[in-house]
């Protein structure tokens, strides 16, 4: 369980987020909705300790993370897919996925771990020389969300992975989204494509000026108009 409780945190001296809690459990895609600069991606980024936290609190399963270095928070099972994807270009399918295992606590389990990631993108299996660059935006983000998933992540941060996608690849990329939470795995989201995400969301979350407005059932607010109201406002 991922907790958040009461955080601050910012640039300079803006807060971006003034007071942001939620809970993600395991099994769950939770959302995190919201207009342009609203906090979402800070968020993301203090959870993952790019971004320090200013007060409050973050601790997943009980074990603080605040504080913490990045690198120490991946290593206690928090991978952050940020946005615009960050896969290496010049490094092969194969090679990108290596480096996501690299975070893995035993090397044991290292091959299955690959082959689970190729059982889920078997499109990646004949390409596994091919440059990451060579691959077109969808499958960027699918290469960098399957690298995640080799760092056995307990949480899965994900900024946007939809952004900059033609429509037919965003539907075969929330499909993709919506199997990966599991009994120890769980996701939270930012999306600006609302209405899909919901479908695959299990809760959600609307932030406003780095303020949590609204937080609900993703059934619940699948057509709810204060979504809309948070977003013109
Ligand atoms: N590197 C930065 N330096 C200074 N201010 C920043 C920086 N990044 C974000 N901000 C500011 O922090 C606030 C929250 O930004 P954030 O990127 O978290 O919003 P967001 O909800 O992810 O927006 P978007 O939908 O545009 O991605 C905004 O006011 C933004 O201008
Ligand atoms: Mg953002």
């Amino acid at each position: 369980m991922l907790s958040i409780d009461r955080i601050e945190s910012g640039y300079g001296l803006v807060p971006a987020l003034r007071g942001v809690s939620l809970r993600v459990a395991p099994g769950e895609i939770v959302a995190v909705l919201g207009p342009n600069g609203a906090g979402k991606s800070t968020l993301l980024r203090t959870v993952s300790g790019l971004l320090a936290t200013r007060s409050g609190a973050i601790s997943l399963n009980g074990r603080r993370l605040d504080g913490l270095p990045a690198h120490k928070i991946a290593r206690l099972g928090v991978a952050h897919v940020v946005e615009g994807r960050g896969i290496l270009p010049n490094l092969t399918i194969r090679d990108n996925l290596r480096l996501g295992s690299f975070l893995r606590a035993s090397r044991a389990g290292e091959q299955e771990g690959l082959d689970a990631a190729l059982d889920r993108f078997p499109w990646m299996r004949p390409r596994l020389g091919d440059l990451g660059g060579r691959l077109s935006g969808g499958q960027q983000q699918m290469l960098a969300i399957a690298r995640a998933l080799l760092g056995e992540p307990k949480v899965l941060l994900l900024d946007e992975p939809s952004l900059g996608l033609a429509p037919k690849i965003i539907d075969e990329l929330f499909e993709v989204i919506g199997r990966l939470a599991t009994d120890d795995r769980a996701v939270l989201i930012v999306e600006q494509q609302v209405h899909r995400c919901l479908r695959v969301a299990t809760r959600g979350y609307v932030l406003q000026r780095g303020r949590v407005v609204l937080s609900d059932s993703a059934e619940a607010l699948r057509g709810d108009e204060r979504i809309e109201r948070a977003y013109l406002s």
